[in-house]
């Protein structure tokens, strides 16, 4: 796939939407104004890699658009063991290394009838870059984790040849170690304590809540550590 550098941009999944033909990954030194899920921003320092994948995808079902999801958080948990750290995935798509976030990942699909005509896959994992220190409590890097500078063009490679494969459900929640455990699910009805299940072939988080199973599609979960 045709790879894009860039020094420096807004967000390289707003210059996918602006440049939405045929297939290519943009990687963006750093960017202005990085977008995370749920319209919050994301701190792109110079020293992290911040990539797009721009795809059409060739008869990929709406109701299926979650593997795109699932595929992207385990290219990235297998891009971060190849650094001999333990990723754990936190639905439905960051990724921990001991607790702290070390990437996120925005999804934003475009869809044809039934069809997703359009996929940009946003990753942020953060590598050598500073952390706010705001953000210093929850977040982390894979130099901080290894205790050493990484090389960002390795990273590079290995990620976008993960991103490259195709892996299963089975795969993605083989990183998820919180299953059987309690935790925080916070939706748009509030915030419940839940006992976490699964992840069904739907992509949702499958809970315990209050004695009912729920299935659950947008949340955010806070793993009880
Ligand atoms: C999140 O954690 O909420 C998602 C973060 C996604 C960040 C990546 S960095 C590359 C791409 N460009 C963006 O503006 N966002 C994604």
């Amino acid at each position: 796939m045709k790879i894009i550098e860039l020094d420096k941009i807004d967000s390289t999944n707003e210059f996918c939407k602006r440049n939405n033909v045929g297939s290519y990954i943009v990687i963006a030194k750093t960017q202005t104004v990085g977008r995370g899920t749920k319209g919050r921003s994301f701190s792109s320092e110079e020293g992290g890699l911040y990539l797009s994948v721009l795809r059409k995808p060739h008869k990929l079902e709406s109701v299926n658009a979650f593997s795109i999801m699932t595929n992207a958080c385990t290219a990235v948990c297998k891009t971060v063991e190849y650094f001999n750290l333990k990723p754990v995935i936190r639905w439905a798509n960051d990724v921990l290394v001991n607790g702290k976030k070390i990437c996120g990942t925005l999804i934003e699909n475009t869809f044809s009838g039934s069809f997703v005509s359009s996929s940009i896959v946003g990753i942020g994992l953060n590598v050598n870059n500073r952390l706010p220190d705001g953000l210093k409590q929850i977040a982390t890097t894979l130099s901080c984790e290894t205790g050493k500078e990484i090389s960002l063009s390795e990273v590079k490679k290995v990620l976008i040849s993960n991103l490259n494969k195709k892996f299963s459900l089975q795969e993605y929640k083989s990183y998820i170690d919180w299953f059987g455990k309690e935790v925080i699910v916070r939706t748009a009805d509030g915030e419940n304590t839940a006992f976490a299940v699964d992840v069904d072939t739907d992509g949702r988080l499958t809970c315990i809540i209050g004695g009912s199973l729920k299935k659950i599609s947008s949340a955010e979960v806070s793993l009880i550590l």
